[in-house]
């Protein structure tokens, strides 16, 4: 199984699998439908154009088939305008809807006619198609594609911008959709390795058990000793030529399955915790990004690797567990391991005392049940932080919502053996006590969290293979770009 992924659309269908056709591809927003008609008048005959609807649709023409794709058509808005969708998500998401059908029309030549769109939209559509391409088992592939805007080239840069945003989303859903057999701590730390071995700007380093066990993990440590496989740091540091001052650290969650550990999680609420190492893909996603888009930052990310497993060395419920920064925590819930896993990676990427810190984790079940699969929580102890995240989160249509770090809360892991527990002992606002526990490990540096659900069952049109959705990908673009 390849674990690297690549550009959909830069890599072309072999030309022997295609017809000798080409399809051509309009593309408006909804305020220009007018001017496709009359534009269409030379490739279909009157009667059919006359007839067209304000939506996408498949046609034949006089050189193969033509589609007509309305941006805007189907735009959502939120009561407050607040998540309201912006024209780069929708592109993405109306492209992404027929990016399979255009590739099941085979046609050797593929020629996407853009009309009066801004560029956002045009970079929109770009990885919307990558989006609606990727596939677990095998990507779906264009011919010859060309991209025009009112009749002009469409700027190579821009198309290189989309396919450096998909690379980077589709990589993370590739790595949520590995199976736990194959992607556990050991070979995707490996893994990770042999994906920058060339790279100029990206160094990798690995933390295995023992070099854990030197720097006294002992939460990480508790979370992973039970399974075959040992938890593993991995820190991806993104040097590149030109880069001044303080770093970003990006910490995330990378539990490659979640038993639950010895309070073991019913069969339904396990199905799908191969995900649980969402938050680690976001951040190898965006390390691809990174990496292609040579953005001038210093960055560097962390992934907390480990296995949630039941053996006779489980961590017990009533266990105490020191971590790295010294503090005591007593387990009570062996299923609330996100946080400790988290913890310890976090202690270790404030040693380069980082400007900012971001988490991103598949943290708590309470997540999905407040905002649902498609939005994230994001809680920060900054306000500049939050708002720059929220205002991205916008824009590249990868949406979160700002929660409360409510303080009082945190009573409730409270414990009479140790500095505290890492559950609370109330089910109550449970997104919260979590990124409560992590807010007590991030000391005065700024920091936010993101609580994902990183997959997607089919609710966003983009993601047709479902599986890891890249939830998270693109609000960190927007935050670095
Ligand atoms: N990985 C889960 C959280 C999760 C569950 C995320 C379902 C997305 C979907 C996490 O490790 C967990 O089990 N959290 C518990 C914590 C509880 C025991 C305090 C939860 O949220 O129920
Ligand atoms: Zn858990
Ligand atoms: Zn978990």
């Amino acid at each position: 199984m390849n674990f690297k992924i690549e550009s959909a659309l830069a890599t072309k269908e072999k030309s022997s699998n295609l017809k000798n056709t080409q399809s051509n591809i309009y593309i408006c927003p909804k305020s220009e439908f007018k001017s496709l008609k009359k534009t269409l008048e030379k490739q279909l005959p009157a009667w059919s154009v006359k007839n067209l609807e304000e939506k996408t649709q498949f046609l034949t023409g006089q050189t193969g088939p033509v589609v007509i794709v309305v941006l805007g058509a189907s735009t959502h808005k939120a009561h407050d305008n607040l998540l309201n969708e912006s024209d780069y998500s929708n592109a993405r998401e109306t492209l992404g809807k027929v990016a399979r059908e255009i590739s099941l029309l085979k046609s050797k030549d593929v020629i996407f006619n853009f009309m009066n769109c801004s560029d956002d939209m045009i970079t929109g559509s770009l990885v919307g198609l990558e989006l609606g391409l990727y596939d677990f088992e095998k990507s779906y592939k264009l011919g010859k594609t060309a991209f025009t805007c009112n009749g002009k080239k469409v700027a190579s840069k821009l198309i290189k911008n989309a396919a450096e945003i998909a690379v980077g989303i589709n990589q993370a859903r590739h790595l949520v959709n590995l199976p736990p057999n194959i992607l556990h701590p050991v070979s995707y730390a490996k893994e990770v390795k042999k994906m920058y071995a060339q790279s100029k700007t990206i160094k990798v380093a690995i933390y295995d058990q023992k070099r854990l066990q030197k720097e006294k993990c002992g939460l990480l440590l508790g979370v992973g000793n039970s399974a075959e496989n040992p938890p593993q740091i991995v820190h991806i540091k993104y040097r590149p030529t030109g880069a001044k001052g303080k770093s970003t650290a990006l910490v995330g969650k990378g539990l490659t399955f979640d038993s639950g550990g010895l309070d073991i999680k019913p069969a339904a609420g396990m199905r799908l915790m191969k995900k649980d190492m969402g938050g680690s893909a976001t951040i190898v996603g965006l390390s691809r990004w990174l990496e292609n888009s040579g953005v001038k930052k210093n960055i560097d990310l962390y992934l907390a690797l480990a296995e949630n497993a039941i053996s006779e060395r489980s961590t017990r419920p009533s266990d105490i567990l020191t971590a790295r920064n010294g503090a005591t925590v007593e387990i009570h819930n062996t299923d609330a391991e996100g946080r400790l896993a988290l913890a310890d990676a976090i202690d270790m990427a404030l040693d380069l005392k980082p400007e900012v810190l971001i988490d991103v984790a598949t943290l708590t079940g309470a997540g999905k049940i407040s905002l649902g699969q498609d939005i994230g929580s994001l809680f920060a102890n900054d306000d500049k932080l939050a708002e720059k995240l929220v205002l991205s989160s916008q824009q590249m249509g990868d949406l979160m919502w700002r929660m409360p770090l409510y303080n009082p809360y945190f009573q409730a892991m409270k414990s009479d053996f140790a500095d505290m527990t890492n559950a609370a002992s109330t089910g109550f606002g449970g997104s919260i006590t979590a990124a409560l526990f992590l807010e007590k490990f991030v000391g005065k540096t700024k920091w936010a969290h993101l609580d994902i659900f990183g997959w997607t069952s089919g609710a966003k049109p983009s993601l047709v293979q479902k599986g890891g959705s890249g939830q998270g990908v693109e609000t960190l673009i927007g935050y670095f770009k």
